[in-house]
């Protein structure tokens, strides 16, 4: 079943969205990434803050040039925007984008955290996924697209979840439609980048930290075990180590960059 326009649009202008320009809303049934069909549009002339969203894409990109398989039945969307964020920054977007979406989905009780650090995590298996691509002039971002992957009603892995089979299971049902689902997502989008352009970083890092399921969370790093303290303002995150007479190392905390340890769902964590 394709995507529904008018119902999205309907769920869209009962929140904040009711100035919302549809000319800027682009809905495809099939397409290679929704984030690649926007930089296409982008570069022809789209609307800065244009949005993309497909019923299924053949081509879906997930972090770290992985492949995001996405049949008909979850949700894809990529949305444009232009920050005043210095590139060295973008991974904040990703960070707004994590939090707002699960803060939007938590109030309509679905208990949804972030795993580290870009997952959406839902009984501890995952839910979805950002990927956020920037262009950058001068060291400043002055486009980016951010994308969206949420398991709606599509199969997923043993590691996934997929909100419409979880919601059957539940004794209330909240969200009815993948086109609610959208406006939650947008409106999640949305709410995590104002957080972060009008309260600033730290507050969003506060927020963000809130919702991490990983704090506290043993990790082992050049064999060394060590713990889950925190996440830096570039995304970075924070491994603290029990400096005692045995152990060698000198700094007790250090920083790894996203890509370079994956916090894994079931086995242990494991340096990429
Ligand atoms: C991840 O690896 O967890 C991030 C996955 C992001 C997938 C979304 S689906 C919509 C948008 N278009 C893409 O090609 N990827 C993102």
């Amino acid at each position: 079943m394709g995507f529904n326009r008018q119902l999205l649009e309907t769920a869209l202008k009962s929140g904040i969205w009711y100035n919302y320009l549809p000319s800027s809303l682009h809905i495809f049934d099939s397409v290679s990434s929704t984030n690649q069909i926007l930089w296409d549009l982008l570069k022809n002339g789209a609307d800065k803050n244009s949005i993309v969203i497909a019923t299924q894409q053949t081509a879906g990109k997930g972090q770290w040039g992985r492949q995001w398989i996405s049949p008909t039945g979850g949700l894809y969307l990529s949305v444009g925007i232009v920050p005043k964020l210095e590139a060295t920054d973008s991974y904040r977007l990703t960070l707004a984008s994590a939090w707002g979406i699960a803060a939007q989905l938590r109030q309509w009780c679905i208990s949804v955290g972030i795993k580290w650090p870009n997952d959406l995590v839902l009984h501890g298996r995952k839910l979805g996924g950002i990927l956020t691509e920037t262009k950058v002039h001068n060291g400043q971002i002055i486009q980016a697209v951010i994308g969206v992957g949420i398991n709606w009603a599509n199969p997923v892995p043993d590691t996934g979840i997929n909100l419409q089979s979880w919601q059957a299971s539940q004794p209330h049902k909240a969200i009815s439609c993948l086109e609610i689902l959208t406006s939650t997502v947008l409106l999640g989008i949305k709410s995590g980048i104002d957080c972060l352009c009008q309260e600033g970083v730290s507050v969003l890092l506060s927020r963000y930290l809130d919702l991490l399921t990983n704090i506290g969370e043993q990790v082992y790093i050049n064999n060394l075990l060590g713990t889950v303290v925190g996440v830096t303002s570039q995304g970075k995150l924070c491994v603290s180590f029990n400096t005692d007479d045995t152990n060698e190392i000198k700094t007790p905390e250090i920083y790894m960059e996203p890509g370079t340890i994956s916090l894994g769902y079931r086995e242990s964590s494991v340096l990429l």
